[in-house]
């Protein structure tokens, strides 16, 4: 039978990278809108183009605030027929738009497909996350105090507490967050934006990031918890309203705040895909390169069906006039 990871998973490599080179050409210009707007225009147009029936589950809002890519959408060129390979897609054509439009390291075009159902619909609304790599799963729980989340960590790592880094979000609602693991001993890596980006990377051993703690975005949620599905990490989470518009939408929603999240709750798919090409690179992946006659790109892509997590290097000669030279 068709599985998505057979059916479109190398694929989607191509679509995560045209839609970093199309942003990669924004970085630095200062104009966050204008990057997201060809990040998500280049996703759009590769993503219709594959033999599925799509429909989006995580994407650039509802309906009425998205012109594409938006909660619903349904894409691919097998979107009318009935007998197409119905898939499940979870995009962030460009998460972490402040990193592109300053050049600052960490962003990245990143999408996540499964069989229907297998990516939980996640509002737009924040989330209190927790996200371990293999090594520390299992070992940490995100109502237990950070001190003693820290001690397990390193037990886990076999290192000092002194020795993990821990990557929060640099915002004031994580002040107390901060000063506790502080207090408890652990380096703190602040960063801008991009705590998908940051998850992904707590999962991979040489990274040097060893959690994400901290309140985000609950759609990066569940493609973080995609991400975890494949690379054998964890995700806790819980659903986190800051303001009355976020309180309402968990209510229309039947959602709980109390719920705690786990890693195959939020993405329970078999067949799962995932492929994140950075925009600006970080320690996991150099960012676009541009070259006289095309262009030069570092994607992950990982299957969990296939057990494999590939690290793909690609140079895309745009103009044969131009001898390609690297
Ligand atoms: P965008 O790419 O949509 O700008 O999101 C970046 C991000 O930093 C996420 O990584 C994170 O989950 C969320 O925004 C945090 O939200 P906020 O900036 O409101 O604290």
């Amino acid at each position: 039978m068709t599985s998505v990871a057979s059916l479109i998973g190398p694929e989607l490599i191509r679509v995560t990278e045209e839609a970093a080179i199309a942003a990669a050409h924004t970085m630095g210009l200062g104009r966050r809108t204008h990057s997201d707007h060809v990040a998500v225009e280049a996703m759009r147009r590769e993503l219709d183009r594959l033999p599925m029936a799509g429909r989006i589950v995580i994407g650039e809002g509802e309906r009425d605030e998205a012109p594409m890519l938006y909660v619903g959408e349904e894409l691919g060129a097998g979107r009318d027929d009935p007998q197409a390979l119905g898939v499940d897609i979870a995009v962030d054509p460009l998460e972490g738009t402040n990193l592109c439009a300053t050049g600052d390291p960490g962003a990245v075009a990143i999408l996540a497909a499964a069989e229907r159902g297998g990516l939980l619909y996640a509002p737009d609304i924040y989330m209190n996350k927790l996200v371990v790599g293999p090594t520390a799963k299992g070992r940490v729980h995100l109502d237990a105090p950070v001190a003693e989340n820290l001690r397990n960590i390193a037990k886990a790592f076999d290192r000092r507490v002194e020795d993990l880094v821990i990557v929060v979000l640099d915002r004031e609602r994580h002040a107390q967050l901060i000063a506790d693991i502080r207090e408890a001993g652990s380096r703190v890596r602040l960063i801008g934006d991009g705590d998908l980006s940051a998850g992904i990377a707590a999962a991979v051993r040489g990274t040097g990031i060893h959690a994400v703690m901290g309140i985000g975005g609950a759609p990066e949620g569940v493609i973080t918890a995609a991400a975890m599905r494949c690379l054998g990490g964890e995700i806790q989470a819980r659903l986190t309203p800051l303001d009355e518009r976020q309180q309402s939408r968990v209510a229309e929603l039947g959602s709980d705040v109390d719920r705690l999240y786990a890693t195959a709750e939020l993405a329970p798919g078999e067949d799962i895909v995932l492929s994140s090409t950075a925009v600006t690179g970080d320690r996991l992946m150099a960012g676009v390169r541009f070259f006289g006659g095309g262009s030069r790109t570092s994607t992950l892509f990982m299957s969990l069906p296939q057990r494999i997590v590939r690290f793909v290097d690609t140079i895309r000669q745009v103009d044969p006039s131009i001898p390609v030279r690297f």
